[in-house]
């Protein structure tokens, strides 16, 4: 097993803490979240290189305010606080912190005052991103002050003996113009880290792992199509090979030729062994005329385990149940975030329970953009590890109303016009998430010389890094004209083209 360098960062709740572990990973070092309060034996792992106090909501001034075990600020690990960390460590080591009479959200320019470890590189003035209500005003006993800022005077400040640290700023996110050098800064230069966390080792480990849990078991994982499970199944079968078998359930309402990508690529590109189960008219009969989008979700998601259960009892009960599972489910599910209102049932396989296997998650310490650089390592296409998400219940969610055989073919159609185009127009990496929905209207058109009456499609594009919030994508003019008439021209029963201006929220991203 091969071991990075790791820096672990303790969550105090800011909506920026997924962001720095994903900038000191996309600097080749590993990191992981941990909860604020977590055993500072942690830090007895002699791959922890260094330690960084996230940002949080809180006020540290406030009697409940989340505190970390008192040994982790006496470890001799380097530590880097950001914003409620900076704080933190000033208010817990005899400095003084207040309420500032304003809360600082947005741009604002960090003044070098003295050279240090952490600024390496940096000019006199730099544009940083604050988003605080309570400021330092005194720091504690043996740090100097080396940035300061008009609306917070101690904006960064250093301990002058040990390798403890603090930003006023985020250095995180995109707006703090030179943030990533402070972090690069912080990583190499404080804490000795080496650039040692690659995907080929990664894989290489993830292999070993997988043998060494295994051994001669099998392993049964739900293909879907879409990134995660395709790069599960890609690791999982340069692992273990035959002993894999997936199952793909073919619900009939994927993207156009979407389910015969996913057959060729794995059965015949990778040698895979797929369970192809077709079960199109199950769907479509149980969403006859059923409109109300929650029954529709519930049914799907019920249907796809039903079947994919099917299956998975006829293979004579696999010892391991593979699954996709990413960082960001795990972290978020560890520390309970996540909406706390179901705005829509989303539909994700679950361990069936009647079959007690034990689950398989080679990905689970992985980011999204990670798991496609490992996809891409594997020989996974481009086609699939570059793909927009999915929804689990399909295109059903996408056609407003009753789903039927014909209206999923025409809103497949139309889907593909806009999303080739987009690929064309070197647009579709630059959005998150874009795709056709169908709408169950009747408008008049005129082709030719003839009226029409005909239905309407609605292009959405959004962008968006976590897909709880989501802008609408500025998609140029001409190219919605030329995909609109497309459109119009070459799918039958479609007549007009709207463009989707909401975002989320207060719009979601589906609408459905
Ligand atoms: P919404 O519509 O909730 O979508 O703003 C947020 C993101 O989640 C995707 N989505 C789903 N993904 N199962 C999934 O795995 C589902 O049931 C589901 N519903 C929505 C959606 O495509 C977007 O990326």
């Amino acid at each position: 097993m091969i071991h990075p360098d790791k820096i672990v960062i303790l969550d105090f709740g800011s909506q920026y803490t997924k962001l720095i572990a994903r900038r000191v990973r996309d600097l080749n070092v590993y990191s992981e979240i941990v909860p604020f309060n977590a055993s500072p034996n942690l830090l007895n792992d002699p791959h922890v290189k260094g330690v960084i106090l996230s940002g949080g909501p809180r006020s540290v001034l406030a009697e409940d305010a989340p505190k970390p075990d008192p040994d982790i600020l006496k470890t001799e690990l380097p530590i880097l606080g950001i914003c409620y960390g900076l704080q933190l460590i000033c208010n817990e080591m005899g400095g003084r912190v207040e309420n500032a009479e304003h809360r600082e959200y947005g741009p604002a320019e960090l003044t070098v005052q003295r050279s240090c470890a952490l600024f390496e590189g940096l000019q006199q003035t730099e544009k940083v991103w604050m988003s605080h209500g309570d400021r330092l005003v005194h720091p504690p006993e043996g740090f100097e002050i080396v940035g300061s800022s008009e609306n917070a005077p101690i904006t960064a400040m250093v301990h002058k003996s040990r390798p403890i640290m603090g930003l006023q700023f985020h250095p995180e996110v995109s707006h703090t113009v030179h943030g990533e050098q402070v972090l690069k800064n912080f990583l190499f230069g404080v804490c000795g880290c080496e650039p040692n966390w690659k995907m080929e080792d990664y894989i290489e480990s993830a292999v070993k792992d997988i043998q060494d849990t295994v051994g001669d078991e099998r392993v049964l994982l739900g293909l879907s199509g879409g990134v995660d499970s395709s790069v599960a199944a890609a690791l999982i079968h340069r692992a273990i090979g035959d002993q894999l078998t997936c199952v793909f359930v073919d619900t009939g309402l994927l993207r156009k030729d979407e389910a015969k990508e996913v057959v060729s690529t794995f059965r015949k590109g990778f040698g895979i062994r797929l369970v192809h189960r077709d079960a199109t008219k199950d769907f479509f009969d149980g969403l006859a005329g059923q409109s109300d989008p929650e029954v529709k979700r519930k049914f799907i998601g019920r249907k796809f385990i039903e079947v994919f259960e099917e299956e998975a009892l006829k293979l004579d009960h696999p010892e391991f149940l593979a699954q996709g599972t990413l960082y960001p489910d795990v972290i978020e599910s560890a520390t309970g975030a996540g909406p706390a209102q179901t705005i829509k049932s989303h539909h994700n396989l679950s361990l069936p329970d009647k079959m007690k296997m034990k689950l398989l998650e080679p990905l689970r310490d992985l980011f999204k953009d990670e798991v496609r650089a490992i996809g891409r390592i594997l020989g996974v296409p481009e086609e699939i590890v570059g793909r927009h998400p999915f929804p689990g219940p399909g295109l059903a969610v996408r056609i407003i109303g009753e789903v039927t055989p014909e209206y999923v073919e025409i809103l497949q159609e139309a889907d593909a016009i806009y999303i080739n185009h987009m690929k064309e127009f070197g647009l579709y990496d630059s959005v998150s998430q874009a795709f056709a929905v169908l709408l169950p209207v009747h408008t008049v058109g005129i082709m030719g010389d003839e009226r029409t009456y005909d239905k309407v499609c609605a292009l959405r594009a959004v962008t968006t890094s976590d897909f709880m919030t989501a802008d609408w994508s500025r998609l140029p003019g001409d190219f919605l004209a030329e995909v609109s008439k497309r459109i119009v021209n070459q799918v039958k029963g479609i007549n007009r083209v709207v463009f989707d201006i909401t975002s989320k929220p207060p719009g979601t991203i589906e609408w459905e």
